[in-house]
């Protein structure tokens, strides 16, 4: 944490609510497998590396040995390459179809014994080890980061190898599921004009896609309107398909790529877990290689590329040209996680978080905001409130000495679980549930907001 921009400390006067963590843990240990917390039980029964971070996040408040627990298994699943997959499959035969639809065996540095899936999220790792980190006393601290470092090191060392082929320092990602915001409207723009074949088309017009409703998995424990389209979901499938065929592999694929943006948030989330490792090494007194230290600074210089300087907001950018895709999104605000951006940027950024004409909503922050033609309160990542992404702002708020708006979000967001429940996303307008209940990681970063709000 960047100490000198967070301003002068200012009393506790929050007491945590005791009802509420106790409801939110109670969610984790339902969806507690044992040596991992899946994201809700019936909809997404595996381990997700952003989701396990997340819970991590919060369970250092109160379980350190749990919290350290979900790391580990995530990085029993690493690859050779380093790339830490996005996906770890629980075990079991009724769980045979879910790993077949990626075979992560077929390429020869997936990690042996573990299927996985073959692409990785944004790279929420090193906070949750620094999160941990700094609830132990210092002698247990270095054995945790020791006992992490070398494979967090390949981890950073994999995006600046294999998925920064420009040496920019901007890595690109191949699948919107990558991106971890899945149906986000600037993966969508990519989706459809990269990978929106004639069937889809026909699809589309003559509205046989509805079909896919007797195949969904997900529609069945969430109302259709408020997951991806089904057209949208076998674009995902087909681009699934498509990057098996090439066994995973990051030169092949970006060598002719289906889908390939170089996003926003993933890209603020990298170069903040970056600034996280060096956290990391020096408390280890271990010293980087100095090549990586030399890409995470090109990073930070490149985060400009993202603004617009007519619209003044962050946009992502199509791989192949370097393009903006200019449709507004909550993306805009995460560089202010990423610490990366001038103060000048990030005062711009808050202005348009109040604006009622865009974001400013009861239940900030939608993740479209309301004058977007791609704006639905209900929809999944095209309009709901998450809370993971206002866990992100809100932290990037403190860093740049926002403490108020900071604090105004977090309660916004705990008012919204309160009433609602620890579901998957919200209504922004009414604060009403959306997606699945139980989800792990609104309980956990309810935690997490509950103990340190001031
Ligand atoms: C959805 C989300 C993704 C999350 C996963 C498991 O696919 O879009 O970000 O990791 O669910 O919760």
């Amino acid at each position: 944490m960047d100490e000198e921009k967070s301003g002068p400390q200012k009393l506790k006067s929050h007491t945590p609510d005791s009802d509420l963590i106790a409801k939110a843990r109670a969610v984790l240990d339902h969806n507690d497998l044992g040596d991992y917390i899946v994201p809700s039980r019936g909809l997404y029964p595996h381990q997700v590396l952003w989701d396990s971070c997340f819970v991590a996040i919060g369970l250092s408040h109160q379980d350190l040995d749990k919290a350290k627990l979900q790391i580990r298994r995530l990085f029993k699943a690493q690859w050779q390459n380093g790339m830490v997959p996005h996906i770890v499959f629980s075990e079991g035969s009724h769980y045979w179809w879910d790993r077949r639809g990626w075979k992560s065996w077929i390429n020869p540095k997936s990690a042996k014994g573990v299927a996985s899936s073959g692409i990785s999220q944004p790279p929420m790792l090193a906070e949750a080890i620094v999160r941990i980190g700094r609830k132990l006393s210092p002698s247990e601290r270095r054995l945790w980061y020791k006992s992490v470092y070398h494979q967090l090191v390949a981890y950073h060392e994999w995006f600046y190898r294999e998925r920064n082929p420009d040496g920019d320092g901007l890595v690109v990602q191949i699948h919107p599921w990558e991106i971890g915001l899945d149906n986000s409207p600037s993966s969508m723009v990519e989706v459809r004009d990269k990978s929106w074949p004639l069937w889809l088309r026909f699809l589309e017009l003559t509205r046989f896609d509805q079909i896919g409703n007797a195949f969904r998995v997900d529609t069945k424990y969430v109302p259709n309107g408020q997951r991806s389209s089904n057209l949208e979901a076998l674009a995902f499938f087909r681009l699934q398909v498509k990057i098996r065929r090439r066994k995973y592999e990051s030169k092949r694929i970006l060598k002719k790529p289906f889908f390939a943006i170089t996003d926003v948030t993933y890209n603020s989330i990298l170069i903040r877990a970056n600034s996280l490792l060096e956290e990391i090494a020096k408390a280890l007194d271990e010293k980087l290689p100095e090549q990586l230290t030399e890409k995470f600074k090109r990073s930070i210089d490149s985060i400009e590329k993202f603004w617009d300087e007519t619209d003044e907001q962050y946009y992502c950018l199509k791989y192949r040209n370097k393009q903006q895709i200019k449709t507004p999104s909550i993306a805009t605000f995460l560089p202010l996680y990423s610490g990366a951006i001038s103060q000048a940027r990030a005062d711009k950024l808050v202005k348009l978080m109040s604006d009622s004409a865009s974001y400013g909503f009861e239940y900030p922050i939608p993740t479209v905001p309301i004058n977007s033609k791609w704006f639905d309160p209900v929809c999944y990542w095209q309009g709901p409130t998450w809370v993971n992404t206002n866990w992100l702002i809100i932290d990037g708020l403190r860093r740049y000495g926002f403490n108020d708006q900071a604090d105004r979000l977090t309660r916004s967001t705990l008012k919204m679980v309160k009433m609602s429940g620890f579901y998957e996303y919200f209504d922004p307008s009414t604060g009403a549930p959306r997606g699945v209940n139980n989800f792990s990681w609104t309980a956990a970063l309810t935690l997490d907001l509950e103990f340190n709000l001031n």
